[in-house]
């Protein structure tokens, strides 16, 4: 039996989470997938409650599940707030709490949605990459940091940016290995013209690469490879970066998508136990209207179900249903294009359902 612990979170994230419960219902109905689902708050909706943003009782839960599933944090009501308190710090203490070093983020782009992206068809059909993003350091948790108010009153942020050997050999060893069962290339990306640290992530990447023989590495900086991500994505198979460099080229890698809403992601720790968030955030505009794009969140349990609970047969079914009710036609409002009539959050849940049970019964 696998605790599978639901944090739907803020904004859209309640109503998307939603419908990967029922994915997950369903497939505990149909396919006895044996899973026992909780639910514990984090995030704004916590900070309301508990007056914090990961309340220990959160914690505890999170530790002792097999598999984590995050709707999305933050909203503007508490961008007042002292940072420590603010939604985003309880995610980001989640993540670090557990360890959750490895950032998977795919993208790829569907035939049908080829046309919503905001580079040219030709350029996304057949795109298949994945960012692999160092999530538990850099520059979002380096020490010292503040503020502070020098002589003469002027007032003074900062933040460090710092990695060890370590903590980039084991994220560099994960996008190997990641790198060996996909498109064997691997494309590390820093800012070794400018920062010591790049150098060294370099350094240490380039050393791990003697493992990996087999995979083709090459080494590119992060402004480059911002604009060859909207000039030529077809290029990269695997792209290995930092915290926040990673944080930026996910966002555009999303985009060539056709829509934000169609990215998963996945944070694991050495031991393959996982948290899994779509990559858009909370969406503030758009919540409680009932017309979130949940596929996000939906192929999110997908990837839960390969990486965390070890089930590859379910994870193709997900995705494989998405797929089709994609090509179906069925459009949220983010993906639809004029003249398309868009379906809201439930009905795109309770279609890729349907589709679920379609496939299965084919086979
Ligand atoms: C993401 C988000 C988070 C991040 C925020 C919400 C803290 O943008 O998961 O990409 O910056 O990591
Ligand atoms: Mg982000």
């Amino acid at each position: 039996m696998y605790k599978v612990l639901l944090l739907p979170g803020d904004g859209i994230g309640p109503e998307v989470v939603a419908q990967a419960r029922k994915v997950l219902v369903s497939l505990g109905k149909e396919h006895a997938l044996a899973v026992e689902l909780e639910e514990a708050q984090v995030g704004g909706s916590a900070y309301a409650r508990h007056r914090d943003p990961l309340p220990a009782q959160t914690l505890e839960i999170a530790r002792a599940a097999d598999a984590i599933l995050l709707g999305a944090v933050g909203g503007p009501q508490f961008d007042h707030l002292e940072r420590d308190l603010r939604p985003e710090k309880g995610l980001l203490r989640l993540r670090s709490e557990l360890d959750l070093f490895a950032n998977l983020r795919p993208a790829i782009s569907y035939p049908s949605l080829a046309s919503a992206s905001s580079l040219k068809p030709e350029q996304v059909t057949g795109l298949d990459l994945l960012i692999v993003r160092e999530l538990t350091g850099g520059i979002y948790f380096g020490q010292p940091r503040g503020m502070r108010v020098l002589e003469g009153r002027t007032r003074q942020g900062f933040n460090t940016l710092v990695y060890d050997e370590h903590e980039i050999a084991r994220i560099a060893h994960v996008a190997f290995r990641i790198a060996q069962k996909r498109g064997s290339r691997l494309c590390s990306v820093d800012k070794a013209n400018v920062l010591e640290v790049s150098e060294l992530w370099r350094d240490v990447v380039n050393a791990v690469h003697r493992d990996y023989a087999k995979v083709a590495l090459s080494h590119m900086y992060v402004d480059n490879a911002a604009m060859q991500l909207v000039r030529e994505p077809g290029q990269f198979d695997v792209v290995l970066t930092d915290n926040m460099f990673g944080d930026i080229l996910s966002d555009i890698a999303a985009m060539l998508t056709g829509s934000i809403g169609m990215l998963p992601s996945a944070s694991l720790n050495e031991r393959d136990r996982g948290m899994y968030e779509p990559v858009h955030g909370s969406a503030p505009d758009i919540a409680g209207k009932g017309i979130a794009n949940p596929l996000a969140m939906i192929l999110s349990v997908a990837m839960m179900l390969r990486y965390s609970l070890n089930e590859p047969l379910l994870a193709d079914l997900v995705e494989q249903a998405v797929h089709q009710v994609v090509e179906a036609g069925y459009r949220t409002v983010d993906i639809a294009r004029a003249g398309q009539q868009p379906v809201g959050t439930d009905e795109m849940g309770d279609e890729v359902i349907r589709a679920m049970l379609q496939l299965s019964s084919k086979n």
